[in-house]
């Protein structure tokens, strides 16, 4: 027998069950960003490898262990996107989105790619739904995109789960500065760190700061603080979001050691964390990358965003019970037919009351059946009524209408009056201006 085929690990499927909630979560999402102005991209899942190279930077862990790399047939190289800012970034330099300073706020949403160690809320195919802004400087957009986040939050009843980390990392200068300190600092205590932030002295020395090992995050208890290194402008445009936050009332910590994974990263980083998922606890996550544009050839245009983890979410809406009852849409009507010629008749029938009413859930049995069997199927739809018909009803032109969650018998309707009916006891039904 040959093997039974199976997902590659990490890459899950999801299934009809937990679909209704993924969409729930995109529709809130995008509704709530429409409010605010922001406009969808939709970007290629494959990139140049270069572009992540180069934009996420070398010696970051998802360039350097995390991508899925390969040569096409015409022998470039190319890697399933792990992140979406890199080529967002990528697109609005290319059609001219960003030239002559004009402000873009964009959204996109979709799967990512990283090859990870999978464990609850990491996955190697993930999803992301995420946000940027290109051409506003000021610390009044980071404010925005913090305070939109808070309101997903609320509209989503997981805003007591929820906190906000928010660090500076000031200009690359101010970084450069504060990187020799740390260096001079860990290597004095070289033999006292951890394998991975030994290594990590020569290729990501900042990322040392958030190493999970207790020895190493004891030695950095006294180790120099970035917010000493900061410059002057860092530092204003830093107050000034602080005090947009403040005003808007939303709390938040500020976490000296948050550095992020990515290079692009110049001033503002903030994650919104949650202790309801164990380790994989950080549910959004963004920050400013103005270097980032010039840095792929175009002109210098602030950039700034965040993404949230999809499958994160998703998880917390379920760990805390948030997950809204009545998402998967039962229909309100189920049609059952018995023999062949009334069969034909649901058919026509089925099709005119889809487009005589707007809203109408309908479905028609398929694959026949007794008249026990198809009532059977007809409940566990969840359907309000069911519609029979039989020879009877077809030689008469009526169909029977059987409420099947409340006591009531089976009503007799005659086909053209169907419409008006089905409007009556179906609150969201409309007839369509077409049969008016
Ligand atoms: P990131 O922190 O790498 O940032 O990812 C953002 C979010 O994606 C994380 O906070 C987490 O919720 C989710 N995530 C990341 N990796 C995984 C994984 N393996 N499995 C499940 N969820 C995951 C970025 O990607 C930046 N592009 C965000 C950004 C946009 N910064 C500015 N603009």
């Amino acid at each position: 027998m040959s093997k039974t085929l199976q997902a590659i690990r990490g890459m899950n499927d999801i299934l009809p069950a937990q679909t209704p909630t993924w969409r729930y979560l995109e529709r809130t999402f995008a509704d709530l960003l429409d409010g605010y102005g922001y406009h969808e991209i939709r970007l290629p899942m494959l990139e140049f490898t270069e572009l992540f190279a180069r934009g996420i930077g070398e010696g970051t862990d998802v360039v350097d262990k995390e991508m899925y790399t390969f040569l096409d047939r015409n022998e470039e190289s190319l890697t399933l996107r792990p992140e979406g800012t890199a080529g967002c970034v990528r697109a609005v330099l290319e059609h001219g989105l960003t030239g002559g300073g004009q402000v873009q706020k964009l959204w996109y949403t979709g799967p990512m790619f990283r090859y990870e160690k999978p464990q609850k809320g990491r996955y190697r195919q993930f999803h992301q739904i995420g946000v940027e802004v290109f051409n506003l400087p000021g610390p009044d957009i980071d404010a925005e995109l913090i305070v939109l986040t808070a309101r997903l939050w609320r509209a989503l009843g997981v805003q007591d789960a929820v906190a906000l980390q928010l660090n500076s990392l000031g200009s690359s200068e101010a970084r450069a500065a504060y990187r020799d300190a740390l260096v001079a600092y860990l290597e004095a205590r070289f033999d006292q760190l951890d394998e991975d932030s030994q290594r990590r002295l020569t290729s990501n020395p900042l990322r040392i700061l958030d190493s999970k090992n207790a020895q190493t995050q004891a030695l950095l208890a006294d180790a120099p603080t970035l917010a000493d290194y900061l410059d002057p402008e860092s530092r204003a445009h830093f107050e000034g979001l602080k005090a947009r936050l403040d005003a808007a009332g939303i709390a938040y910590e500020i976490n000296p050691k948050l550095v992020r994974g990515l290079d692009y990263y110049g001033r503002t980083v903030f994650e919104w964390v949650t202790d309801k998922l164990g380790a994989q606890g950080t549910v959004c996550a963004g920050g400013r990358y103005d270097g980032l544009v010039s840095q792929f050839g175009g002109k210098p245009t602030p950039g700034v965003g965040f993404a949230m983890g999809v499958e994160r979410l998703v998880l917390l809406l379920e760990t805390l019970g948030q997950v809204p009852e009545s998402l998967g849409k039962a229909p309100q009507v189920y049609v059952c037919t018995f023999g062949e010629a009334a069969e034909l008749a649901a058919l026509t029938l089925s099709e005119q009351l889809r487009e005589s009413l707007s809203g109408l859930r309908l479905w028609l049995n398929s694959g026949a059946g007794s008249f026990k069997s198809q009532f059977k199927k007809a409940d566990k739809s969840g359907a309000r009524y069911a519609l029979i018909l039989g020879d009877d009803e077809l030689a008469a032109q009526v169909v029977g209408l059987k409420p099947l969650r409340e006591e009531g018998d089976q009503q007799r309707v005659a086909w053209a009056d169907l419409p008006a009916v089905l409007v009556n006891c179906l609150e969201d039904v409309k007839q369509t201006q077409a049969n008016h």
